[in-house]
């Protein structure tokens, strides 16, 4: 586990009480230092070492990162960060569920609830540019990548978890929507063409395809159509805090960075330095990100106990909520009445 900066090590700490509380098997837990603590103490977002300890691990859990004050030339650490673990592990799919929870209210008038999937692609796009733009003080450029085999492996994923997935959308039509920039951008088109040739090998999936903006437009006006996303990185990014914002706020939205060897779990939102230490941050995002890393070592119905706790526990009022995405109810207590509910 990394316990990050800011608000991470209590919603780690958070996180692991609902974990113990739900393994019937053992597990080892090994600490890594990550971040901008580790960044300003070692001068290393990651020391190689700590690479070493999460490649041997079966998942790394990790709670949000970054410092304002802890920058460097190309970027935050926290985006640094990314890079070595997204990249360097291979975990070409950041999957970002967006759901809206019994209790929470969201900020769009929903009748048929909110339930879907951002496959996010997580090592090329825009982001393949990350430190690497080009330039002077007059003009900068950053080079979007698209690969055949990047798209390829991307939309298979996008079908296998369409096909697996419990949750449907409205019309109950199991589906996967690439959202790309296709009417503009050459790689985009690309995108969307190797999308739809992945997409024969799945004839019991539909297949569609929607522009970004639309796209924007759709899961605010329109979120029960959706089922299975599957975008660019930087597309993906901003798409997923959209989805957030409709689902009660990014504070509940958990995700996981998964390649064909190694993973790690962690909630979508930063580290809030600002109200780190003062029992305000809400868990229920880095529980939840507990709960996808319990399915992906294949322990699902640990991983569907804390999601029918968080439940419950927002169902019977014990946690509330704040709009700015603290929680009324306490870091603590907010663990608390998920560690009851959960018997
Ligand atoms: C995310 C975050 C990161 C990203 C930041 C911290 C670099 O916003 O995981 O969505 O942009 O990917
Ligand atoms: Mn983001």
């Amino acid at each position: 586990m990394i316990r990050g900066d800011g608000i991470g090590p209590e919603l780690v700490d958070s996180a692991l009480t609902v974990l113990d509380a739900v393994a019937d098997f053992p597990i080892e837990l090994v600490d890594v230092q990550a971040g901008a603590g580790a960044y300003r103490a070692e001068g290393s977002a990651l020391s190689d070492a700590g690479l070493a300890v999460i490649r041997e691990a079966d998942a790394t859990l990790k709670g949000p990162v970054g410092l304002p004050d802890v920058r460097q030339s190309d970027g935050t650490e926290a985006g640094l960060l990314g890079g070595i673990l997204r990249n360097g592990l291979d975990l070409y799919a950041n999957v970002r569920p967006i759901t809206l929870l019994p209790g929470v209210r969201s900020a769009l008038r929903v009748d048929d609830g909110i339930d879907y999937v951002i496959v996010r692609e997580n090592t090329e796009g825009l982001y393949a540019s990350r430190g690497k733009g080009v330039g002077n003080d007059h003009a900068m450029t950053d080079t979007l990548l698209v690969t055949r085999a990047g798209c390829e492996r991307i939309a298979h994923f996008a079908f296998t978890l369409a096909s697996r997935r419990s949750g449907a959308p409205a019309d109950g039509v199991r589906r996967v929507t690439c959202v790309d920039k296709a009417n503009v951008l050459r790689s985009m088109y690309f995108f969307r063409s190797v999308f739809l040739e992945v997409a024969e090998q799945y004839p019991d999936i539909e297949a569609e395809c929607l522009y970004v903006d639309a796209a924007a437009q759709a899961l605010v006006l329109a979120p029960e159509h959706f089922d299975v996303i599957v975008t660019e990185n930087l597309f993906g990014d901003i798409l997923s805090d959209l989805g957030g914002g409709t689902v009660g706020g990014i504070a509940l939205c958990p995700s996981g960075n998964i390649g064909d060897s190694h993973a790690y779990f962690e909630p979508i939102h930063g580290s809030a330095p600002t109200i780190a230490g003062q029992d305000r941050a809400n868990p229920l995002g880095q529980i939840l990100a507990t709960a996808m890393l319990l399915d992906h070592l294949g322990e699902r119905a640990a991983g569907d106990r804390i999601r029918g706790a968080v439940r419950a526990a927002l169902r019977g009022g014990s946690v509330r909520l704040n709009p700015d995405g603290t929680v009324a109810s306490g870091t603590r207590s907010t663990t608390d009445a998920v560690l009851a509910a959960l018997g």
